[in-house]
Order: structure tokens, then C-alpha cells, then sequence
């Protein structure tokens, strides 16, 4: 993959940088940040452009509030908690007061931060309107973006406003592309991609692209019955809502070989059912799978201690829960004491796992992408990266 333009490449200083960042971050009912990685992870490429001498604009959405005014995802409601984890004062400029961004901005010395509310409180900025567009390179000289989280989105904020000013890609940006493109594209007779998530016509390109790039491919999660119903496995369907499922996961089994469908697994009829070990041929129509048996995991462990490159996307069982933690920490172990350089993981649920069992430290790269991550998986040609070469 092409190299895009790196913050490294340009001088800042008495400049009006917009900084394009990811802080979509989970909150709690009152309103806590329950998980800062992606604020601590924008905190490189903000004290760079600040520590160069620029006004640094940071732009960002949170939820989804359809194109219109929200308090609740008002950025003014964290602002306090994103000053603390960055240890930085923010100047906020009210979404009323947008119009007035520029001689906020340019009223302050340079090395200020400044932050506007969020940027899907604009209709234009989901749309990838002209006039929001114009309005976003208005208030600045160059643009930057770090927010990697978002580069699969094509928005004002993301490929419109390159169109218009000078572009870069921040630190953040770089180190994920770096590293997701590596791990896709070195090559290695041993590797694995553990994927898990619950439709598999949501994740049938990633699977073929997956298939392509590692010599096994784990499948795991919600996506198990229909590959085992398709396999002969399981000779019931009845609870599968989507037939369609099945005939997707025998279309993906002919064509894909490399796929290992584990058939040991740990079921129940509920969460608060007790957990039965079950071998596939056992399993019946009301029977739902909440983790994998030990001795699929041990093939699975095997063939992540063989590996050399590794890549994982999806908890495979309920690992919030004791009873079905199993498997998820299985695989978690393996890959912390296999000695493959190149240990990926990503997405929102695999992330929360691998802190809940804090094990961050043992990956060579975790995403701070969810949509984003999988569509690198998938190969998809992202527009919010062209645009940045
Ligand atoms: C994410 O959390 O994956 C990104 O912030 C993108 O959010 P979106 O799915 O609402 O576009």
C-alpha cells in the first residue's frame, strides 16, 4: 500500500490545523468515559502539531445524532474529561457559535487548542456537503487527520476537506496502516486469523480476503452454527433466523479450504442455564453455543503457537461471564506466549476483551478501529486513505 503524507513532511508553525480525530468513545449512563484509548492514542499527533507552533482545531463526532443539535452528544458534556487525559486546556467553541470559529481562532496565540462540537450535529458532514465543506477549510490552513477510526467513512471531515486544503495523516493514522498492512500482506506459511461476530453475509468478503492472506482461518462466535449446519454437523437449523446463512457458509466452505470450524463447544439453553460440553453431532435445535470445548481449543492454541503471524477479531464465547470465559482466555494465552513478531487484534468487543483479561501488552498492535479495522481485513479500497497519498 502506497505511503500516505506523513505530519513529519510539512512545517505548522503559525498555522490553523483542523486535526481530524476519532473521540466516538463509550459513555456511561452519567455520562463517564468508560474506555480512553482512543483519546490517549490522538495524544501524539496533538502535542506534535502544538509542541510546532500551530493552532490545532480538533474535529470529531460521537453517536450518531442524525444530522441535528443533541445535547446529549455534545462534546461540551466530556470536554473536562478530554482536557485531563490529554493534559491540555481546550477552548470550545459552541456549536451556536461556528460561525464564529474563525475569529475565535484567530484572536488566539498560536500553540492553542481548540476544539469544536461535534460534527455530525451538521447535516453536511454525513452528506459530504460543498457548503460544510467549504465552512471546515475556511477555518484553517491544512488539515490533518488521525482519526483512523473513521477513515472508512466518506464524509465532509474525512474526504471532502482534503479536497480543498493541504493534507496529512497523523501518527495514529500511520502507525495503524503500518501495522494492519503488514500483518495482511507479509507472507508466512504459518498464520492465523481468529475471527468471531454474529452474521456471517456481514463478513463474507473479510473471510474470503482473510482466507487469501493466512493459512487458517478460525471461525468462532455467532457465525459457528451456520458453518456447522453447513458442514453436516448440525443436522437441526430451526433456530437459525436466516436460512440465508447456511447456504452463504457452504458457498464460503467449498471455496475456502483453509477454514477450521471448531466442534467442541460449550452450550446452554440460556446464560443462566447450566453450560453443557457438547461435541456438534450432540448439539440440538434449542441449544445455544456460548463458548468452545477444550479440546478445539487446544487444536486452536497449536495452531496459534505455530504461528507466525496472527490476526484476531471477535471474543469466541461470552467472556463476561465465568462460565463462558474459557475460550477467549485460552486464545488470549496462546497468543501471548507464541512467538510470532506480528499479533493483531481490533475491534470494539475484542479490545474490551483483551483489557478485561489486561493483555494489551502483549499485542504488537491493537486497533482502535472497529468498522475501520474490518474493512482493512476485508482489502476495501478507503477513500479516507486515498485521499491522504
Ligand atoms: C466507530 O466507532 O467505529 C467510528 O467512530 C465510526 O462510527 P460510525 O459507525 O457511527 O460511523
Amino acid at each position: 500500500m502506497a505511503k500516505i503524507k506523513s505530519i513529519k513532511e510539512e512545517k505548522f508553525s503559525n498555522k490553523k490545523c483542523l486535526l481530524r480525530l476519532d473521540l466516538n468513545v463509550p459513555l456511561s449512563e452519567s455520562g463517564e468515559i468508560l474506555d480512553d484509548t482512543r483519546i490517549i492514542e490522538s495524544k501524539p499527533s496533538i502535542d506534535y502539531l502544538i509542541d510546532q507552533g500551530a493552532k490545532v482545531i480538533i474535529i470529531s463526532h460521537i453517536g450518531r445524532p442524525n444530522g441535528k443539535y443533541e445535547k446529549k452528544f455534545s462534546f461540551k458534556n466530556i470536554k473536562d474529561q478530554i482536557e485531563n487525559r490529554i493534559n491540555r486546556e481546550i477552548i470550545f467553541i459552541d456549536f451556536d457559535d461556528q460561525s464564529k470559529a474563525i475569529d475565535i481562532v484567530d484572536s488566539k496565540n498560536n500553540s492553542t487548542l481548540f476544539m469544536l462540537d461535534n460534527l455530525r450535529f451538521n447535516p453536511g458532514e454525513e452528506s459530504n456537503d460543498d457548503e460544510f465543506i467549504d465552512f471546515l477549510s475556511s477555518i484553517s490552513d491544512v488539515y490533518v487527520n488521525d482519526g483512523f477510526g473513521t477513515i472508512h467513512r466518506n464524509h465532509a471531515s474525512i474526504t471532502g476537506v482534503s479536497k480543498k486544503i493541504k493534507s496529512f495523516g497523523g501518527l495514529l493514522l500511520e502507525k495503524e496502516i503500518q501495522n494492519i498492512s503488514k500483518c495482511m500482506t507479509t507472507k508466512s506459511s504459518n498464520s492465523i486469523a481468529i475471527l468471531g461476530g454474529a452474521k456471517i453475509s456481514d463478513k463474507i468478503p473479510i473471510i474470503e480476503n482473510l482466507s487469501s492472506s493466512f493459512s487458517d482461518v478460525v471461525i468462532t462466535g455467532g457465525m459457528l452454527r451456520p458453518f456447522l449446519v453447513a458442514s453436516g454437523e448440525i443436522s437441526n437449523s430451526n433456530d437459525i433466523q436466516d436460512d440465508n446463512e447456511v447456504i452463504v457458509a457452504k458457498k464460503i466452505l467449498n471455496e475456502n479450504r483453509n477454514l477450521f470450524i471448531p466442534k467442541q463447544l460449550i452450550c446452554a439453553k440460556s446464560l443462566d442455564h447450566e453450560p453443557e460440553l457438547l461435541n456438534s453431532s450432540q448439539i440440538e435445535s434449542d441449544d445455544n453455543i456460548y463458548d468452545i470445548g477444550p479440546n478445539s481449543l487446544s487444536d486452536i492454541s497449536n495452531m496459534i503457537i505455530n504461528s507466525n503471524k496472527i490476526i484476531w477479531n471477535g471474543p469466541p464465547g461470552v467472556y463476561e461471564k465465568e462460565l463462558f470465559q474459557n475460550g477467549t482466555k485460552t486464545i488470549i494465552k496462546a497468543i501471548v506466549n507464541s512467538k510470532s513478531k506480528i499479533k493483531v487484534a481490533g475491534g470494539g468487543s475484542t479490545v474490551a476483551a483483551i483489557n478485561y483479561f489486561n493483555s494489551s501488552d502483549y499485542f504488537s498492535h491493537i486497533s482502535t478501529g472497529g468498522g475501520a479495522f474490518l474493512s482493512m481485513l476485508e482489502g476495501k479500497f478507503l477513500q479516507g486513505i486515498e485521499v491522504l497519498k
